[in-house]
């Protein structure tokens, strides 16, 4: 059975005018590596930890700035929106179709909340914990194509025709800032769009965007911006020392106008220094030791990299499932084509290498976690493909062999092939982050040894679900296992409300 809405009753719980407060038992394990009596052995302690959580509940009114608006997911995005706030529908050869949020987490999946009566119950996964409404966001953003968001829907060819038509009146007027372009960072086929660029140092550069955030706050009588990057995939900056490897370094470089300093970097310094929230959605590091570091220091939300949507998505599921199930994968092969402008951008050797990297790291845990299967450093073959090919434009294909070494010697070879739009699989996840961004920002904790409470850490380890190599704080292991980040993502939400974590044990039929 599905509800819509629920409300939590219990001691551990308290809604107030403004907050929500919650008591949580955090069950977890100390592990000790101890001599006793001449040999070493793994103790494992059952602890529980008490926190406490404190949830804003004043939902803002969001304005969403998209870095590389004008492109296939920022005008898909926006399309999308406008299309479920306007509640349209457009005929294709099939049906009558309605506007939805297919694809989103929050706003198109469910939790369980119990048993009643022996039924099941599930309730939507953003009647959680009161978030923003995607209908309500204002969109707006940079590109260094300057052409207004109507078009560029045109442009991606992503959407049916009759419903270009309907939204073509609500987004003939807006039209992209113009944004930080540098050459020597994305690939050279660029240059022909790049007709809408900020001019002067990378300092003058930083400051317009600043201003310009103010500026969109200010015109559209916005509570909070989050800032995402959904522009071209950048090549990897350098990371040296003296030039990017600390908060006054990096600084200092801007102010010397350094030409390594990525246009992406200089993005998210403007958003860390004005506070607000920036989301990397491509798989370069615009993160630079440098811009860590500013961010944890002003508390400042960073979340990323690169998008996890589709053939990434079904790896650390379908490696998860395998490790998990006792079966080794011993060689991975991903091929992808494209012919979308993000595919022509990776088609040079540099932003390539950054995509490589992005995908090459996914089944890090899940291969560590099975030392039955794996012999210590020891890995699946691994190679990721990716060709231009313009005729499929933005309908994306990805074709995965997954060859495992099975019961007593056994070989088993798995082979999918997927397509799809690739920008109507990233426009839902980007919504995803912005929401689920927005709302971290509104929750507090306290363990029972902090005296007071903070926010989560600024690295926000949160967004995992919907990253393809989540950022993490230095020190803290990366989970890659799609089960895993839901899980975790869905229980940190439900201790905010004083639930226990789903632990599926159904202990009331045994
Ligand atoms: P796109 O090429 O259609 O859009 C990118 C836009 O960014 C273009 O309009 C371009 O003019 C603009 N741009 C480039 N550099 C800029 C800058 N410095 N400042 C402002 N604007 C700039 O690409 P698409 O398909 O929208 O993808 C965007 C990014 O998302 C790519 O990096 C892609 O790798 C990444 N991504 C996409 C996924 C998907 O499923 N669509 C999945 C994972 C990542």
């Amino acid at each position: 059975m599905f509800i819509e809405s629920f409300k939590v009753e219990s001691p551990n719980v308290k809604y107030t005018e403004n907050e929500i407060l919650s008591v949580y038992s955090y069950e977890t394990t100390e592990l000790v590596h101890e001599d006793r009596e001449g040999t070493y052995q793994w103790i494992v302690k059952p602890k529980t930890v008490k926190y406490e959580f404190k949830t804003d509940i004043h939902v803002p009114k969001l304005g969403v700035m998209l870095v590389g608006w004008g492109g296939n997911n920022g005008s898909t995005l926006t399309a999308g929106v406008i299309a479920n706030r306007e509640g349209i529908s457009w005929a294709t050869k099939d049906k009558v179709q309605q506007a939805n949020y297919f694809g989103s987490l929050t706003q198109a999946s469910s939790i369980r909340v119990g048993s009643f009566n022996g039924e099941e119950i599930y309730a939507p996964f953003k009647s959680l914990l009161p978030m923003v409404n995607p209908d309500d966001i204002v969109f707006g953003g940079w590109d260094i194509s300057d052409m207004n968001l109507a078009d560029a829907m045109a442009r991606a060819r992503v959407l049916d025709i009759d419903l270009q038509k309907q939204l073509r009146p609500y987004m003939e007027s807006m039209l992209p800032l113009p944004g930080i372009y540098d050459p020597d960072f994305i690939a050279a086929n660029q240059g022909a769009r790049a007709n809408n660029v900020i001019k002067g140092t990378k300092k003058e550069q930083v400051q317009q965007i600043i201003k310009d955030i103010r500026e969109f706050k200010e015109q559209n009588k916005v509570d909070k911006v989050v800032v995402l990057w959904t522009a071209n995939t950048e090549r990897y900056s350098n990371v040296v020392v003296g030039l990017n490897d600390t908060v006054e370094n990096l600084l200092g470089s801007v102010d010397k106008n350094e030409a390594e300093i990525s246009p992406s970097t200089l993005y998210a310094i403007a958003c860390v220094l004005e506070n607000v929230p920036f989301i990397n959605g491509s798989p370069q590091n615009t993160f630079v030791p440098g811009l860590i570091d500013l961010a944890i220091r002003r508390n400042c939300l960073i979340g990323g990299d690169d998008f996890k949507s589709g053939q990434t998505k079904m790896k650390s599921v379908l490696v998860d499932f395998l490790v998990g199930a006792g079966i080794k994968p011993t060689s991975i092969v991903s091929y992808n084509h494209l012919g979308n402008n993000d595919g022509m951008n990776l088609s040079a050797p540099q932003t390539f290498r950054s995509k490589e990297i992005s995908k090459s790291n996914v089944v890090d845990d899940m291969v560590s976690s099975n030392g039955i299967l794996y012999e210590p450093g020891e890995h699946p073959d691994h190679v990721v493909v990716i060709k231009y090919v313009p005729y499929v434009a933005d309908s994306k294909r990805a074709m995965d062999e997954y060859t495992s070494e099975i019961f007593l010697g056994g070989k088993n070879t798995i082979v999918m092939h997927n397509t799809c739009e690739d920008s109507l699989l990233a426009a839902p996840i980007i919504l995803d982050l912005v929401l689920l961004a927005e709302l971290s920002t509104r929750i507090q904790l306290k363990s029972e040894a902090e005296g007071k409470f903070h926010s989560f850490h600024p690295v926000a380890t949160i967004l995992s679900y919907l990253s393809k190599a989540p950022l993490v704080p230095p020190g803290t292991p990366v989970v890659n296992a799609l089960s895993k980040q839901r899980a975790m993502l869905e229980n940190i939400l439900r201790a905010c409300v004083g639930l226990a974590p789903e632990n599926n044990m159904i202990l009331e039929y045994k």
